[in-house]
């Protein structure tokens, strides 16, 4: 699929953005690890989550639809999955992939877990060494470091205190994961901190979870009771048409119900920094004290460079693509430093954006761990594509509702794993057919 795109003058309304992905995710595990009904609404059905819960059913949990985002999942407690019948497919998520590593490495069973070829490429020994020190046998390609790989869990596994390496709460997750069935305390010490939505979800559902300072620790023995979620909107999601909106909202663009937990809106930050004016209003709507949201109007701005780098970075880690965008387009430049994840990301996200955007007349620089953009750019209409990865493909069709003459960007099926109503959303906005799908 592609999607043809139009250069539209002015943005204006109110969207809804889908379930955030990272909620969504935990949603469906945890609820298959505790005891009894776990009531999710909002839930992200895009297919990184679909495949989460189709893991959860391949682990014996049965899941009901209920609705759109609506769906019941009847957790057996930790104790309670069986051996999967066939190979569970991830699909393009590493989230999926990495928290149930950690799941499975509890488990007294085989099980085996692959993805599609983005995710077969990523790095799994992140979580796998760390398991392996736990006591699961993890085994695949690349010396157990790539997908597919078979997983045998151990119980009880062993305590451990794990410096990771890396600020990612996919590593964190699973380790603390992992800790349900260890014969100790499981402790993560991270180099920056990631975003906390297994800290505070999992303390929900009932875990003994203890938090201090960058670390964070599980002791086993705490029971998990379903509970219910509302997932509140994606910022990774909300920060497209926070971008387009800052650039052109005439008079103004509202994104609804987008949750704003603090490890999470780095992308926030930034755009005030930017000079964007962006304003939070209490949400109408189901809130939740475990994860806040808030609806967020944004108007047109005179835009400047910034820099972004060290402890902010995981705070933003997905909204790189798209504030891309909106520092081309701003006065003066903005570097982006210490992130050299976006490496490992759905794609090379360095590399992507310097490509992409440059072929849309941004002036670019790849570095090893972030970009240098020099800003004052006016965007030219071009052929450009995703690379197979969702975010590029939103934050490309953004930057064509920016440039002068039509864009095409190719490879755009990947959008229905995280924002699958995103055409309509940009369209609604634009008031008019400005980005059209094609066959
Ligand atoms: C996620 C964590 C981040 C993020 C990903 C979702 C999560 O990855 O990029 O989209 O839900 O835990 P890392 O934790 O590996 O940085």
């Amino acid at each position: 699929m592609r999607i043809r795109v139009s250069p539209v003058p002015r943005l204006a309304g109110r969207v809804l953005v889908p379930g955030d992905k990272s909620i969504s995710h935990r949603a469906a595990l945890f609820g298959a690890l505790a005891r009894g009904r776990t009531e999710i609404t909002g839930f992200l059905e895009g297919e990184d989550c679909l495949a989460t819960l189709g893991a959860v059913r391949a682990l014996g949990v049965e899941v009901t639809r209920k609705g759109s985002g609506h769906y019941l999942v009847d957790g057996r407690g930790p104790e309670g999955l069986t051996e999967p019948e066939n190979v569970i497919d991830c699909g393009n998520s590493g989230t999926g992939a990495r928290l149930l590593v950690g799941v499975l490495a509890g488990q007294p069973f085989w099980s085996v877990i692959t993805g599609d070829a983005s995710l077969r490429s990523r790095p799994m020994d992140r979580v796998a060494a760390p398991l392996r020190r736990m006591g699961a046998t993890v085994v695949g390609r690349r010396e157990g470091s790539l997908l597919p790989l078979a997983v045998r869990g151990a119980r009880p596994l062993k305590a451990i205190t794990y410096e990771s390496p890396v600020a990612s709460a996919q590593v964190k997750t699973a380790l603390l994961l992992a800790g349900l069935w260890a014969d100790g305390p499981v402790t993560v010490h991270e180099p920056a901190q990631s975003r906390d939505h297994t800290e505070r979800m999992l303390a929900g559902f009932g875990a003994r979870l203890a938090v201090t300072g960058e670390g964070v620790t599980l002791t086993p023995g705490g029971a998990l009771h379903g509970q219910t979620v509302a997932v509140p909107g994606d910022i990774s999601s909300a920060a497209f048409f926070l971008v387009a909106g800052a650039l052109m909202a005439d008079p103004e663009v509202a994104v609804a119900h987008v949750g704003t937990n603090p490890t999470r809106t780095g992308v926030l930050e930034v755009l005030d920094a930017m000079g964007a004016s962006i304003r939070r209003q209490a949400p109408v709507g189901p809130g939740s004290a475990v994860e806040p949201a808030a609806d967020l109007v944004v108007r047109r701005s005179r835009l400047r460079g910034a820099e972004i780098s060290g402890p902010e970075i995981p705070r933003l880690i997905d909204e790189v693509p798209i504030l891309a965008v909106a520092a081309a387009l701003a006065e003066g430049p903005t570097e982006v430093r210490d992130a050299a994840e976006l490496r490992v990301k759905e794609s090379d996200r360095i590399r992507a954006i310097a490509t992409e955007l440059g072929r849309m007349g941004a002036r670019i620089t790849e570095r090893p761990d972030g970009l240098r953009i020099e800003g004052g750019t006016r965007l030219r209409g071009a052929a450009v594509a995703s690379g197979g990865d969702h975010r590029m493909a939103m934050s490309l069709v953004i930057a064509g509702l920016l440039a002068d003459g039509e864009t095409v960007v190719e490879d755009t099926g990947c959008i229905a794993t995280s924002f699958p109503g995103f055409l309509t959303a940009v369209n609604d906005l634009a008031g008019s057919p400005a980005a059209r799908a094609e066959a």
